[in-house]
């Protein structure tokens, strides 16, 4: 592998493996402020031990967050320093304020909020962890002002080589940082909705003979999760529909890439397969008009082919297409991988209609006290196993982001191959990914095995429900 490939590998198990608890986190503090609300609002005990009980799984996730999150700030000094002196002047002021501003609201308020239980009244002790809520969503918000500017660069100016602000306001107003911001609030808090009502599933799986307590407090918690699920799902829809049309006129290569188009059309392929080599389609099963209704809600309407972009790029991006050959002495092509887009689109809207369906499905079953949803153990699986998929979904959403503005870091004004360290060697890169790679794996274990163990031991009610010693297969709490 060569230098650029390795340390894309290394930024994308790090960013992959930071965002499976950025998202874990925002979304379970906001269910977990909705569990306090309902404590302070109804008087309830068993609102505050649901907060507790998921207070400390939350715990974990925003631990791992910031070590992680650490770890990836590493490699712009490490792998990407020239990417860093192109953008240093654009992303100083947001990142400055997300950590000074918004991150160490998050991390006060939430010392607070573990802290004081017994020492402050609960109308107080609420605000806190509203406060941590806000604190990690504007911290996202920061970080995607960023990222925004690499997907659609506004308010800067090419000087000495580098880019450089001239209106802060024009970054922040940046169109694209607020739609991905609103999807990724969304997918965060249809996260957050999911875990805890998946997680929730498992419990029920394991624990058999469950008191009348334990049922409700098991009931209340998926209902909760669930309708806050529901809410993130229908966000996540509504604003992925709004960036699809987006991309048309913004990264209109990264659009047909997610369609397999190679030649225009207004088809919506369900399913298919590229050869990239041929620049064509192997196969591909077909909607018609369905693609001109989602990208321009006009069936007639077809959106441009990767083949006729990328010819129109070679036009429209000259200069960085001469300077590609003089140094490498290769054609640069503007082709981003499109098989893992494709199906990365279809992994990430799939996941998230199973969500939408799961969240909507729950809510009817667990009206009653005695819900059917208990009786149905298949059903309870399904809810159970549904926790992967947000971790799925926003996975493959960054990979369509990310993968997708090939062959640009800072999309028509710098290239990924510009942006890799001059003196990083192929031996160093080796060795840091080897150890990411064991150090992420270690975090992984550690985390999955905390997590079971709160799990496991369950909420702190006065009773305690009969658990099952044996394999969740073998029966429990739900019944066909
Ligand atoms: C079901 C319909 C969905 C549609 C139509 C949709 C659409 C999109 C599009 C077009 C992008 C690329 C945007 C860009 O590069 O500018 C994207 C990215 C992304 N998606 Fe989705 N998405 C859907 C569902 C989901 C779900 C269920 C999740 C997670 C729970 C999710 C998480 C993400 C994330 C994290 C990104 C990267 C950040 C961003 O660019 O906003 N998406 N999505």
């Amino acid at each position: 592998m060569d230098i650029v490939s390795l340390a894309r590998f290394q930024f994308a198990m790090t960013t992959v493996f930071h965002y499976f608890f950025v998202p874990f986190s925002i979304g379970t503090a906001l269910v977990i402020s909705v569990m306090e609300t309902l404590y302070v609002v109804k008087k309830d005990e068993m609102y505050k031990k649901m907060a507790k009980f998921w207070g400390n799984i939350f715990l974990l996730s925003f631990a791992v967050g910031v070590v992680t999150g650490i770890i990836q700030e590493f490699q712009f000094g490490m792998n990407w320093s020239d990417y860093s002196r192109f953008v240093g002047d654009i992303f100083g002021a947001p990142l400055a304020v997300e950590a000074l501003l918004a991150f160490f609201m998050e991390s006060t308020f939430l010392g607070l909020w573990m802290f004081t239980w017994k020492r402050v009244s609960p109308k107080l002790h609420v605000v806190f962890i509203w406060l941590v809520t806000l604190g990690s969503m504007l911290s996202a918000l920061w970080i995607l002002i960023a990222n925004a500017f690499m997907q659609h660069p506004t308010g800067y100016a090419l000087r000495n080589g580098r880019a450089e602000m001239t209106d802060f306001f024009a970054l922040i107003k940046n169109p694209q940082t607020w739609y991905e911001y609103s999807h990724v609030i969304a997918a965060a808090i249809t996260m957050g909705g999911i875990i805890v009502a998946g997680l929730t599933a498992f419990q029920l799986l394991r624990n058999k003979n469950l008191t009348d307590k334990f049922k409700d407090f098991y009931r209340k918690s998926i209902r909760i999760g669930l309708t806050v699920a529901l809410v993130g799902s229908l966000g996540v829809l509504l604003a992925g529909d709004l960036q699809m049309k987006d991309l048309v006129e913004t990264q209109p290569m990264k659009l047909a890439a997610t369609e397999g188009a190679y030649e225009k059309t207004n088809a919506w392929t369900i399913v298919g397969w590229a050869d990239e080599l041929k620049k064509q389609e192997v196969f591909g099963v077909k909607v018609p008009y369905m693609l001109g209704i989602l990208a321009f809600n006009n069936p007639n309407k077809e959106i441009k082919g990767m083949n006729e972009l990328n010819e129109q790029f070679q036009k429209d991006f000259k200069d960085q297409v001469a300077a590609y050959k003089k140094s490498t002495g290769e054609d640069l092509n503007f082709y981003p991988p499109v098989n893992a887009l494709f199906w990365s689109f279809r992994v990430m809207a799939g996941f998230g209609v199973l969500m939408l369906l799961v969240s909507i499905v729950g809510l009817v079953m667990t009206r009653k006290p005695d819900p059917s949803l208990f009786k149905k153990r298949w059903l309870v699986w399904v809810m159970a196993l549904t926790t992967f998929a947000p971790f799925l979904a926003n996975t493959t959403g960054w990979l369509i982001t990310e993968l997708g503005r090939y062959p640009w870091t800072v999309y028509g004004l710098f290239t990924i191959m510009d942006s890799v360290s001059p003196n990083v060697s192929t031996t160093s890169l080796l060795i840091s990914n080897t150890i990411y790679f064991l150090l992420f794996t270690g975090l992984a274990a550690v985390m999955v095995a905390l997590v079971v163990k709160e799990v496991r031991k369950g909420p702190e009610l006065e009773e305690v429900a009969v658990e099952s010693p044996v394999d969740p297969f073998e029966g429990g709490a739900v019944h066909e």
